[in-house]
């Protein structure tokens, strides 16, 4: 995913509900939130929210109870989002706006969550000023990023490096590109946050359809480009590189995410 613009088609982002959020975003959001307590009656808001898979998990655990926004820089992304929960008790308010510039006033929420979100953001100091102004003061920010490259990432791309070229393998490294833990506490608090070291969350990326997961990503336009028989050959070599991974036809994959606790001064 390219970190400077961020421009996703409907259909990338059917793609992304289908395949990676099963087997990935879900899977975060649920470990995620079950390392934190929500404050009864809070107002929530998931930053870069995507197809809402950790917004419908808070939906889950709040039962009714508080308000919850979900914005995401991509239309497409909120309207899948939107159709993934049509009827529960929890009405979202979903808006389509940059981290930049949140259609909040201040001090308008008591929690807030950025899900594999700050790495795509080009300007981070900015982003994230932003989501302080939007919190109230004593406000949680809840920040999960990568803290290592995930095997199947790193499969893909040494298979793209081969058989497609290096800008298309730097591309399917990209969403690990900022793990960097110091750097990424260095930012929260010179954006106004008072944070502590980062715990780490870990999932198992579980899925059976390989190609699936493979073309569910951004480099899809790349495997399209290089034709049916290259394509075919990147999936069976990320499936030959991950073998130590799959049992009986289902890979399961570890992938590591540091997780923030940031407090808004
Ligand atoms: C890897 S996805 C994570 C989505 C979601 N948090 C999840 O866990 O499924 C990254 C998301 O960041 C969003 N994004 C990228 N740049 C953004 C920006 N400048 N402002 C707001 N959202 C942005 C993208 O549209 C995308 O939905």
């Amino acid at each position: 995913m390219p970190t400077d613009t961020f421009t996703l088609t409907k259909a990338a982002a059917e793609k992304y509900q289908a395949n990676s959020v099963p087997a990935m975003f879900e899977p975060l959001a649920r470990a995620t939130l079950d390392k934190i307590s929500l404050p009864d009656g809070a107002d929530v808001i998931d930053i870069a929210c995507g197809t809402g898979a950790l917004t419908r998990v808070i939906a889950e655990r709040m039962g009714g109870v508080g308000r919850i926004s979900g914005t995401d820089l991509n239309e497409t992304m909120i309207d899948v989002a939107k159709a993934q929960m049509p009827d529960t008790p929890h009405q979202v308010d979903w808006s389509a706006a940059d981290v930049s510039d949140l259609p909040y006033e201040d001090d308008s929420f008591d929690v807030g969550f950025i899900q594999q979100g700050l790495q795509f953001f080009p300007d981070k100091p900015k982003a994230l000023s932003e989501v302080h102004r939007v919190l109230k003061p004593g406000g949680s920010l809840y920040l999960t990023c990568w803290r290592a490259v995930s095997p199947f990432n790193g499969a893909l791309s040494e298979a793209l490096a081969d058989l497609v070229g290096t800008e298309s393998a730097t591309k399917a490294a990209a969403p690990f590109s900022f793990r960097d833990g110091d750097l990424i506490a260095a930012l929260l608090t010179d954006a106004g946050f008072r944070t502590s070291a980062a715990e780490g969350v870990v999932l198992q990326r579980r899925f059976d359809d390989i190609r699936a997961q493979i073309l569910a990503l951004p480099i899809e336009a790349d495997l399209r480009a290089a034709g049916p028989d290259i394509t075919d050959q990147v999936v069976a070599e990320t499936a030959r590189r991950l073998a130590p991974f799959e049992k009986s036809g289902v890979f399961v994959v570890p992938q590591e995410a540091h997780l923030f606790h940031a407090i808004a001064r």
